[in-house]
């Protein structure tokens, strides 16, 4: 495409935040000025570094002139403002700002965007400003394009993701080298990848902002953070990862977003964050340390996995980037935003409605008869049961048999029932845990 005649030899780019992703998108920004001018046809000038405190260390330094308190300031004078600083406000206040004077913004902001995104989007489209997030999701993998645009023509029926690095470093850990929860943790912070209150990564919420975005741009609706079902990784124990590991199983953090119909049989999405026992051979059981990757099932493309560096500076700067140079691209070319487009407005279902398979790890009295009524409570509760194993309990404060369950899929609604059964019943000491089970 021709640029205008009257198309600007610079664009002002404004960047709000210089930590772990800034510092790497500042570095670019500097560093491949050249590259990035021979793509965009424009020089992106950064005009700014909006931080807390301008004379601490970073991981990569810029001039110092160009850090500052004055975020506000930053966001006037811009023609691109890019928004690393993460958290709610001011973030949420500046990006409007710059939306409603017509100023595109790129963010990495996944728990602004699954919390107020459905007026940023707004605030976008009525300016005919652009609002880019790639980095949002899965760090460098560039996964919301390809779901818009490429599957565009396509009807997108589930997306199941590893989308939090930190977590999937720490499950990994734990599984490969009986790594400990908080050594692994505190690992994946020294790295960069955990958010600056690690609760978002080990508790589910960070995964679950992901689930909210992919599903927005799969499913074409809105959807928000309190319209998934979150647990995290903090309740997982070795005997849940040995037990996983016997049956051949791995477990990761998934966001899983899929059709799905409530009770009355109308069509709705499912959106859910949980610890899931995964087949070893099942693609995304193999993705391994801070690396993510999301599975997308299609009617006509069918299974497509998209896999890469899910956390850290360069790489999130990576995608953050790509947004801006496509910003600035259509900035000099001419042509309008590119806006969200609703194609189905798919309402959010009850989790309850899910269907999966599930592990249940019970603790049992070892005499006669208790499989029989072990079992007994599933059938009657409709929920199938695929493998059992028993093996002696290890805890010397509760003796007897551990029962280790894996269903045929079940309705979560009719799992949570049977389990709730189990536990009233005098043989069954204790439901030590409940995973879920995909991909078998
Ligand atoms: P950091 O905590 O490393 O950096 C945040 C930056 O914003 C810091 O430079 C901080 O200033 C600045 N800042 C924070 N609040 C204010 C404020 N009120 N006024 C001015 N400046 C402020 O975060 P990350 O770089 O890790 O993450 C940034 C965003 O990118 C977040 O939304 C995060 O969720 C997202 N993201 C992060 C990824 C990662 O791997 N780290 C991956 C994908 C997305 P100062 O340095 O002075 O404290
Ligand atoms: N804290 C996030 C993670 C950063 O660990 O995946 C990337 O969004």
């Amino acid at each position: 495409m021709p640029q205008h005649t009257d198309a600007p030899t610079a664009l002002k780019v404004a960047l709000l935040g210089g930590g772990t992703v800034g510092s790497q998108t500042a570095r670019i920004l500097t560093e491949d000025a050249d590259i990035l001018r021979d793509r965009v046809g424009a020089d992106l000038e950064l005009t700014g570094i909006a931080v807390r405190d301008t004379g601490a260390t970073r991981d990569w330094q810029a001039d110092p002139a160009l850090y500052t308190t004055d975020a506000e300031a930053l966001v006037a004078g811009a023609d691109v403002v890019i928004e690393l600083m993460g958290g709610i406000e001011p973030a949420r206040t500046l990006i409007l700002r710059a939306l409603a004077a017509g100023t595109s913004v790129v963010t990495g902001n996944k728990a602004l965007l699954a919390q107020h995104g459905e007026e940023l989007y707004a605030a976008a489209a009525a300016t005919g400003a652009q609002l880019s997030f790639e980095a949002a999701v899965a760090g460098a993998i560039p996964i919301l394009r390809p779901l818009r645009d490429s599957l565009g023509g396509d009807r997108v029926t589930r997306v199941m993701g590893i989308a939090n690095g930190t977590t999937n470093f720490i499950l990994d850990r734990m599984d490969s080298e009986g790594a400990d929860f908080d050594d692994a943790l505190a690992e994946a912070q020294r790295l960069g990848y955990a958010e600056a209150d690690p609760t978002a990564d080990v508790e589910g919420h960070d995964a679950a902002a992901k689930a909210a975005i992919l599903a927005t741009i799969a499913f074409g609706a809105p959807y928000t953070l309190d319209q998934v079902a979150v647990a995290g990784i903090t309740a997982i124990t070795a005997e849940d990862n040995a037990a996983a590991a016997e049956a051949g199983y791995v477990i990761k953090l998934l966001a899983i977003a899929e059709r799905g119909r409530a009770a009355d049989g109308a069509e709705g999405a499912v959106l859910r964050v949980h610890p899931t026992l995964l087949p070893r051979e099942h693609p995304l059981a193999s993705v391994r340390g801070a690396f993510n990757a999301v599975f997308v099932e299609a009617e006509n493309a069918g299974e497509l996995m998209f896999y890469g560096p899910g956390a850290g500076g360069a790489p999130t700067a990576s995608a953050v980037m790509g947004d801006v140079v496509s910003i600035a691209q259509r900035i000099v070319r001419g042509g309008p935003a590119r806006l969200r487009t609703p194609v189905t407005a798919l309402p959010a279902l009850d989790p309850a409605e899910a269907h999966t398979s599930f592990m249940v790890v019970l603790r049992a009295a070892d005499q006669p008869g208790v499989l029989r009524r072990v079992a007994g409570v599933f059938e009657e509760h409709g929920v199938s049961i695929e493998t059992l194993r028993q093996v002696p309990s290890e805890r010397e404060d509760a003796p007897g048999a551990s029962l280790r369950l894996i269903t045929h899929r079940a309705r979560q609604r009719d799992l949570d029932a049977t389990v709730e059964a189990l536990a009233a019943l005098d043989v069954v000491h204790e439901v030590a845990s409940v995973l879920r089970v995909e991909g078998n």
